[in-house]
């Protein structure tokens, strides 16, 4: 280093002394200028060997001519690569190096803030991997700056508001965070761009005053608050975009002021309300973005004006009432996206007249009629199609010609597959799930689109079989396919080794696993689930688990023991194999899996203790042991965290036994600190969402995903807290840590062997919604303060040796008798028993035969009967409630979406 910088200033000096020989018509370039140039290289000597420039054109970064050797024309910095100098007085006014592979740090000490009569600085594409140095601020003749896609982080500098001539401001795609700095100085501002990195706080009052403004990217930050309304004084906008960020409220109407705007792009935000018909005037827009957001009403008539309009996008909203047909009167339409919304009646006719249309997306929503596929062709530059999810029944009989890209004939009643697909030669997408198809798939589909097919959906027909069994698909470029809800038997079909998704779950499969699928060496997900499967489940598949997010193979009858995985490397966050018949211990190397939320192992014959080797596990949810052969003491935690991010265990039907985990109550914070986790949890798994499926083109995903916003299942999955112990042998008294897990809703230690009272302390577990503790050898009464539990819907005690009144006030008043049966020391409501009767009748030791019977009908028995996944994330719990204690347990289980939607507003 020292000696490359001793050498650099050899030069440097050189260079000094000749031009002092040269006369200064010849030599335009100002001294200290070069200086500084020359500066900047040496600081940036270790240069990356390629990056977007020389990758593509093969040329040699700009920075690279630049060169202290004498000779004329290298001398003349205005001739280097990149720079521009005035014409007159010869100092340097622009300088490009965008593309220039730099890598290292600027601070603000760097030579180029000395080059203070730059207008134009462009440093894009390069990697800083610093903040924005303050020192910006000095180069007050910046008219243009464009510091965007180079790895600067931290806030904005305030120094940039010195920069009053800027005109063009671009600081895209970076990872600033902090709030959108004062701008009311940046008066000449015509181009902002600050889209791509993580800025906070809401859209600042003060672009009100820079009216020149043409061009606002505000996009992908994470900016909250309402669009104030004064953004509707910046008439000269032409784009404006404040699309991906936590925007809320309404659209303000005053944005029809906007009459110059090309570009809207106000979508992935939580804006509610109607979209503003004065949105009509904006007459020049050629699109419109307002997708995912929870708009509602119907599309403004004025519309009709948008007589410019490309595109439509509205998918993912709430909107409704018929699909304007005046729509059919813009006639520069090439993409309409209506899908995911509550639009009702027929498509109308006008809009498949539109000679430009490219793509429509109705999908996944209420249009219903009878259409002839014929329609869709009049659109003759059509090439994605998608109706998938609505009430329409499709037509189709003629021979057709065109070629599509993408199909999404989802729900459209059909009866087999349409015939004209065995001419589709460059099919991307295909969707025929949930229509009518039966039988065999017919030899000619599995050989359509050979080359391109991509994404296929089948799923929820009633395909029987395919022409050969084994057989393998021989589509080169599938990565997602869903053949689940079929009746297929025979064995498994072996898709592309490249493909990513692959599922085939509920149909009628057989056999083993071939060990062909240990060589998809792309899958994520894999469903295999709900067949009738069986054998040993092959150790190769230990090689998916660098690739694997999602392995579901539940209720099948696999059996042996489960495979070890590569504990070098293992991405899986779900692993379901309930429902089978494995044995054997679990894989240690379990605990390498850090992405691991979701472990189901119910219902298999899995002899064990107790996973304590799990517990470092950063971010597993949900633990399910329940029903197999489990036992041994539970034991103490390790001094590491412990299941930190738990939120539903259940270890029921085993044979575990000793005192419960009192210490691991301590430590399971996620059912203790209250819930503000799960709005990030969300967002969370839609980014990921977003990551692995960037062009929503896969149905499955999307309806989940949908679900993930919407639905009251995700509901129950996002803020369930459980801990079902019951049925195994935990004998002593009921720990008081147990008090600490304030956010635990459903609490089971049935039938096992605790003693002592029921404790006081669970007064503290206020979000307790289910409480059963029947069938144990509890003595004493029960506590007074229990009536405070307010949430409580579920109340079981019976079966233990309780004595006492019960109380009478709050939740306690709705508890009915078998809710405190077979405790014959009890008295009072609902009781036939009445208290003063007490000391007259002898507590009895033993319940009755009878007693026994009813009451075990009786048990409180939820049960957790099926996961749903999108993605990698748990998406789906559903509670199965079995059996039943009349129908406050129904309703508890319907309640659990609505209250929680409540909770979270
Ligand atoms: C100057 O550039 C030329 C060609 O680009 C190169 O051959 C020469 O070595 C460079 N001189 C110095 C001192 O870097
Ligand atoms: C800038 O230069 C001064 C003097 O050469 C030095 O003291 C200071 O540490 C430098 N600052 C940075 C950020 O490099
Ligand atoms: C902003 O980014 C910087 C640099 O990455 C980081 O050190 C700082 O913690 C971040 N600040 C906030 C508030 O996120
Ligand atoms: C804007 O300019 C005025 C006058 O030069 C100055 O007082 C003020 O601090 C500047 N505002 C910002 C945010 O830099
Ligand atoms: C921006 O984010 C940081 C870090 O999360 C936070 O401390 C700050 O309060 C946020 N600012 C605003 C205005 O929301
Ligand atoms: C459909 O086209 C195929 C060739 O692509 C042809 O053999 C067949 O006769 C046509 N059928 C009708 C009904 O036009
Ligand atoms: C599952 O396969 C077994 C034979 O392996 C067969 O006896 C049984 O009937 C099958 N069950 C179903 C539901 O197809
Ligand atoms: C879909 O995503 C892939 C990469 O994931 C990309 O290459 C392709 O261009 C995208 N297609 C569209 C239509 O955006």
């Amino acid at each position: 280093m020292k000696k490359e910088s001793f050498h650099f200033s050899y030069m440097i000096l050189l260079l000094t002394i000749a031009s002092h020989f040269l006369t200064s018509t010849q030599l335009r370039c100002h001294e200290d200028e070069r200086y500084a140039l020359l500066e900047f290289k040496a600081t940036f000597f270790n240069r990356k060997p390629w990056c977007c420039d020389n990758d593509f054109s093969g040329k040699p970064p700009k920075i690279e001519s630049w060169n202290a050797s004498t000779g004329e024309i290298q001398s003349d910095c205005c001739s280097w690569d990149g720079v521009e100098c005035d014409k007159v007085s010869g100092h340097m006014i622009s300088l490009d190096l965008s593309c220039s592979c730099l890598s290292g740090k600027i601070n603000s000490n760097t030579s180029l803030f000395r080059l203070l009569r730059l207008r134009s600085l462009h440093l894009a594409m390069n990697d800083f991997n610093c903040q924005i140095p303050p020192a910006i601020g000095n180069l007050g003749s910046l008219r243009h700056l464009d510091f965007s896609h180079s790895n600067f982080m931290g806030h904005i500098p305030h120094s940039l508001s010195n920069l009053s001539k800027l005109i063009h401001l671009d600081l895209s795609t970076n990872m600033l965070n902090g709030t959108i700095l004062p701008l009311e100085n940046l008066t000449q501002l015509t181009h902002l761009d600050l889209s791509n990195n993580s800025l906070n706080g809401t859209i600042p009052t003060y672009f009100g005053d820079t009216l020149k403004l043409n061009h606002l990217d505000l996009g992908s930050n994470v900016l909250t608050g309402e669009i104030p309304s004064f953004l509707g004084n910046l008439v000269q906008l032409k784009y404006l975009s404040l699309g991906n960020n936590e925007l809320m409220g309404e659209i303000p109407s005053s944005l029809g002021n906007l009459v110059q705007l090309t570009n809207l792009d106000l979508s992935y935000n939580q804006l509610t309300g109607k979209i503003p018909s004065s949105i009509g005037n904006l007459v020049q827009l050629t699109d419109i973005n307002l997708c995912s957001n929870q708009l509602v009403g119907e599309i403004p008539l004025s519309f009709q004006n948008l007589e410019e309009l490309r595109g439509l996008t509205l998918q993912s909203n709430q909107l409704s009432g018929e699909i304007p047909s005046s729509l059919g009167k813009l006639t520069q339409l090439t993409d309409i996206i209506l899908s995911y919304n509550h639009f009702h009646g027929a498509i109308p006719s006008t809009i498949l007249r539109l000679q430009g249309l490219d793509v429509l997306d109705l999908s996944s929503n209420n249009l219903s009629g009878t259409i002839n596929f014929d329609v869709f062709l009049e659109a003759e530059s059509l090439s994605v199609l998608k109706l998938s999810s609505n009430k329409l029944s499709l037509i189709v009989e003629t021979n057709i010609t065109r070629q599509f890209l993408t199909l999404g004939l989802g729900s459209c009643n059909l009866n087999g597959f349409p015939k004209f697909l065995q001419d589709q030669d460059s099919l991307l997408v295909l969707d025929l799930s949930h229509n009518n198809i039966s039988g065999q798939v017919p030899e000619w589909f599995l050989n359509l689109s050979i080359e391109f097919l991509s994404h296929l959906n089948l799923s929820g027909n009633f395909l029987t079989s395919f022409a050969q069994d084994p057989i393998i698909f021989k589509w080169k470029s599938l990565l997602d396919a869903d053949l689940s809800f079929n009746e297929l038997q025979g064995s498994i079909p072996i898709p592309t080794l490249e493909i990513k998704n692959y599922f085939i779950s509920n149909n009628k499969l057989s056999g083993g696993i071939s060990p062909l699928i240990c060589n998809l060496s792309s899958i994520q997900m894999i469903d295999l689930s709900g067949n009738n499967l069986t054998g040993f489940l092959p150790q190769c598949l230990s090689k998916l688990s660098g690739t694997l997010k999602v392995m579901s193979l539940h209720s099948n009858n696999f059996i042996g023991k489960i495979p070890q995985l590569n504990g070098n490397f293992c991405m899986l966050s779900m692993i379901d194999l309930s429902y089978n018949k494995l044995q054997g211990p679990l894989p240690r190397l379990l605990r390498s899996c850090n992405s691991l939320e979701f472990l189901n192992f119910a219902n298999n014959h899995i002899r064990d203790v107790f996973p304590s080797w799990l517990s470092s596990l950063p971010r597993l949810k949900v633990l399910l042991l329940q029903y197999n052969r489990f036992h041994g003491l539970i034991g103490e935690p390790g001094d590491g965290i412990d299941f930190p991010m738990l939120q539903i265990i259940d270890l029921s039907q085993n044979n575990f036994s000793g005192s419960l985990p009192s210490k691991y109550f301590k430590h399971w914070i996620a059912m203790k600190v209250s819930k503000t986790y799960p709005s990030s949890y969300i967002g969370d798994a839609i980014m990921r969402w977003k990551f692995l499926f960037p062009n929503v083109t896969y149905d499955y995903s999307m309806s989940v995903i949908a679900k993930g916003i919407h639905m009251n299942y995700s509901k129950i999955q996002e803020y369930l807290t459980l801990i079902d112990f019951s049925s195994n042998n935990f004998s002593g008294a009921i720990p008081e840590t147990i008090g600490s897990l304030k956010q635990l809703e459903l609490l089971n230690l049935s039938n096992n062997m605790l003693s002592g009272s029921v404790p006081s302390f669970l007064v503290n577990l206020m979000n307790l919604e289910a409480l059963d503790l029947s069938q144990n050898h509890l003595s004493g009464e029960i506590p007074l303060e229990l009536t405070q539990l307010t949430s409580l819907e579920v109340f079981n005690v019976s079966y233990n040796r309780l004595t006492g009144p019960i109380p009478q006030s709050r939740q306690f008043a709705t508890f009915e008798n078998n809710s405190y049966k077979g405790n014959s020391g009890l008295c009072g409501n609902p009781l036939s028993r009445k208290c003063r009767d007490l000391k007259a009748s002898p507590p009895s030791s033993s319940t009755s035969k009878e007693d026994q019977d009813s009451g075990s009908a009786m048990e409180l028995d939820w049960k957790i009967v099926c996961m749903g996944y999108a993605s990698g994330f748990v998406i789906g719990v559903v509670l199965g409630n079995t059996l039943i204690i009349g129908r406050r347990a129904e309703n508890l289980v319907k309640n659990f979406g609505r209250r929680k939607e409540r909770r979270r507003r």
